[in-house]
């Protein structure tokens, strides 16, 4: 068990490789922010440019059709986190601080569980760099909402993905996503010595964990539950191939969320889970280290890449390597992690002149947004695991792991 990335077998030429990434990325970021106005990124679209959105666009029902409102902004603010962290210069703090002002907002949004992803890239890492409280209150604000979304079934109890909770369409069902979510609540729980936050992330972590995780190791992407029994009545997708397809980027939540919630409860349980579903991963990527936006599409369409899954999927085994009592699993992991971390610096990385960081990522093909070109958090988890490799514990606290060996 350590701290430090200590058991990660990185090479110095690895090492120096992140390190001239991450400075290319704080030019770039520089470059952008400085054309953003008050809106935030969010893909790229067919013609280069960043798609920009205002942070206040909240989620909500229009109808029948739900809209997940700006889950992107908080990215941006983590870039700028990042690229202050790497770099020491000040501007990009100072930049970080109005942009915060401007997605602070959200953190009173009682409609999505997204509110997770906007404060833990932005509010819970401003704290960890500046130590401004400032950043902490907001992050907590959010908790709070995010550990509303708990609903109690017989069955045990899940944060409902999307809606109103009076809405039973929202509910009713719950995201594999949510599991990259409680990274939120796990920091809140130590951040203000709560175990509430902890109860309702690992509550969570559980019933997804019998709900979503099919026998050969792939999840859903979203499951809708019997409100009183908490029955699974079906598995289904918003952005995958098909229901019963293995929407890669939702593998790569799961092993996220596992690692995490393994590392903050101490169950070994988790662990086991994570290494399940990486391996399933790692099974299906068969040599490559990108994955297709679905493991099971088919045709020409298996040749669109999701260099976003990639680079969570990087981020969660480094931090697994880190947390991993076995040596030998850690090593193992570690060295998965880095292989795919290094492709994406070399085969992925988006070319001078090009706007974001990452090429080919997939936010939704079924909806033809953000194919072949830079997502926001793409982008972001990208970085966060340069960064876990070339500043360990610099953008978040490194959380002591209590895993007992198997
Ligand atoms: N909603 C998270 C995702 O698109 O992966």
């Amino acid at each position: 068990m350590s701290l430090s990335n200590s058991s990660l077998p990185v090479t110095d030429e690895q090492k120096q490789l992140f390190s001239r990434i991450l400075d290319r990325t704080a030019d770039r970021v520089a470059a952008d922010e400085l054309g953003f106005g008050v809106e935030f990124p969010q893909v790229t679209g067919p013609d280069g440019e960043w798609v920009r959105l205002p942070a206040s666009l909240s989620a909500g029902y229009d109808g029948d059709a739900w809209s997940h409102g700006n889950w992107f902004c908080g990215f941006w603010v983590g870039l700028l986190l990042t690229s202050h962290l790497h770099t020491g210069e000040a501007r990009f703090l100072e930049w970080a601080r109005a942009r915060m002002r401007l997605v602070e907002q959200r953190a009173h949004d009682p409609n999505t569980h997204d509110i997770g992803f906007i404060f833990d890239s932005s509010a819970v890492p401003g704290h960890h760099v500046t130590g401004d409280a400032w950043f902490a209150d907001i992050a907590l604000a959010a908790a709070d909402k995010l550990r509303a979304r708990l609903v109690t079934t017989r069955a045990g109890a899940y944060l409902a993905s999307w809606g109103p909770l009076s809405d039973p369409r929202g509910r009713s069902a719950s995201a594999i996503d949510t599991m990259a979510n409680l990274s939120l609540l796990y920091w809140a729980a130590n951040y203000a010595d709560d175990g509430s936050y902890r109860h309702a992330a690992d509550a969570h972590a559980e019933m997804t964990a019998r709900a979503f995780v099919r026998s050969d190791d792939s999840t859903y992407h979203a499951v809708e539950y019997a409100l009183e029994s908490g029955a699974r009545k079906r598995g289904y997708t918003f952005q995958g191939a098909f229901d019963e397809s293995a929407w890669s980027r939702g593998q790569a939540w799961a092993i996220y969320g596992y690692v995490n919630s393994a590392r903050e409860t101490g169950k070994r349980a988790y662990l086991d889970l994570a290494e399940r579903l990486a391996d399933y991963y790692v099974r299906r990527l068969d040599g490559r280290h990108v994955p297709p936006w679905d493991f099971d599409a088919s045709g020409r369409e298996a040749e669109i890449k999701d260099t976003a899954a990639a680079a969570i999927v990087a981020s969660a085994l480094i931090e697994m390597a880190r947390v991993h009592p076995d040596a030998q699993s850690a090593q193992k992991w570690g060295r998965h992690g880095l292989a795919m971390l290094e492709a994406l610096c070399r085969d992925e990385f988006t070319k001078d002149g090009q706007h974001g960081l990452l090429h080919n990522s997939c936010y939704s093909k079924p909806h033809g947004i953000g194919v072949d070109g830079a997502t926001m958090f793409g982008d972001f988890f990208f970085v966060e695991a340069l960064c876990r490799v070339v500043h360990p514990g610099g953008l978040r606290p490194l959380d002591a792991p209590h895993i007992p060996l198997a």
